[in-house]
């Protein structure tokens, strides 16, 4: 793997997981596969567990971590192409990177979309021109149309849980729901974008989104998904539900409905298979899942973050691999 931007960089994406299966149960075993080597992680924008899940990852395989909020701490960066810069940009992008990649063996960059310009954030401009300028191995640890180190989390921890659970899942497939709910600003569809890339890519599931009218997401990435605006009907037999608020896609970044009747709650739980209930994180409580969801068995979302180091370390191997 020479990048991780999304689904198209995974050759198999079920060996990746199962990389990260292994990770999990023996976390040391490569332990000087990153020996001087480093890493640099960007934050544009704030982060907990993918900061501190990719930190952990690189310093489980021997690699060393610098984490740079640039942010909040670093120059503001330009990155339009032939740009006057008499505004508030301080250094182009273009003189930045190639120093990064002077400086790191991989770089991790994280930068969240605007949502004022549906245009200018599904370019993902920063991302490519990160990847054009620096040189060496870029990892998104999101971006502004997508997560998919979260993604790949995520179906470590759907395949987890059907492998414990081998007698009741035999010669069926899961059925995976994906469901909007309610918050209190505008997010990103990143998370939706691309557990719906993710899934569909995968195809060992049958993945259902639901969300209320409006919320459609873009159909570069649902494609191969049914699609319902009735939410006890998705959650009909469900084997996981995957919580999740977005903003509109195509009236982009807007809060349209906001129906609390769209929060996980355990009486809506009681329609699916005793599904396992998974959320990113963090999670606005008793908005978009309720306290007894949340704190009940259900809930493997724990179980899910706690993951989020295995993936990290299954890409980085993947990536130390193809770089001398
Ligand atoms: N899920 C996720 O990406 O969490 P952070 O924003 O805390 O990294």
């Amino acid at each position: 793997m020479k990048q991780f931007i999304s689904v198209h960089d995974v050759p198999d994406i079920n060996a990746l997981v199962q990389k990260a299966l292994a990770c999990k149960a023996a976390p040391y075993k490569n332990k000087t596969l990153g020996i001087n080597k480093r890493i640099g992680c960007l934050f544009l924008n704030p982060s907990m567990r993918t900061r501190l899940s990719t930190q952990i990852a690189a310093q489980n395989l021997g690699m060393e971590a610098i984490v740079f909020n640039v942010g909040q701490e670093g120059w503001a960066l330009e990155f339009e192409e032939e740009a006057i810069m008499s505004g508030n940009t301080v250094e182009h992008v273009k003189d930045a990177a190639p120093i990064m990649g002077k400086y790191f063996d991989i770089l991790a960059i994280r930068t969240f979309p605007s949502l004022k310009n549906k245009d200018d954030d599904y370019s993902e401009l920063y991302m490519k021109q990160f990847i054009k300028y620096a040189g060496i191995p870029v990892v998104s640890l999101e971006s502004a149309t997508l997560h998919p180190l979260q993604s790949l989390t995520d179906l470590i921890t759907i395949t987890e849980s059907l492998q414990n659970a081998p007698s009741q899942n035999v010669g069926k497939r899961p059925k995976v729901v994906l469901t909007w709910a309610p918050h209190v600003k505008p997010l990103p569809q990143c998370v939706a974008n691309s557990f719906s890339q993710w899934m569909n890519a995968w195809g060992e599931a049958d993945f259902v989104i639901t969300h209320p009218e409006d919320y459609e997401l873009s159909q570069e990435f649902t494609n191969g998904a049914t699609i319902t605006h009735n939410q006890d009907e998705a959650l009909k037999d469900a084997d996981f539900v995957y919580v999740k608020n977005w903003s509109t896609y195509n009236d982009y970044g807007k809060i349209y409905c906001n129906d609390p009747g769209w929060m996980l709650t355990n009486k809506k739980l009681a329609y699916t298979n005793n599904a396992k209930v998974m959320h990113c994180l963090p999670v606005r409580r008793n908005v978009e899942l309720s306290d007894e969801v949340l704190d009940g068995p259900n809930s493997i979302i724990t179980q899910e973050a706690g993951n989020r180091v295995w993936a990290a370390q299954a890409v980085l191997s993947e990536i130390l691999g193809n770089i001398s």
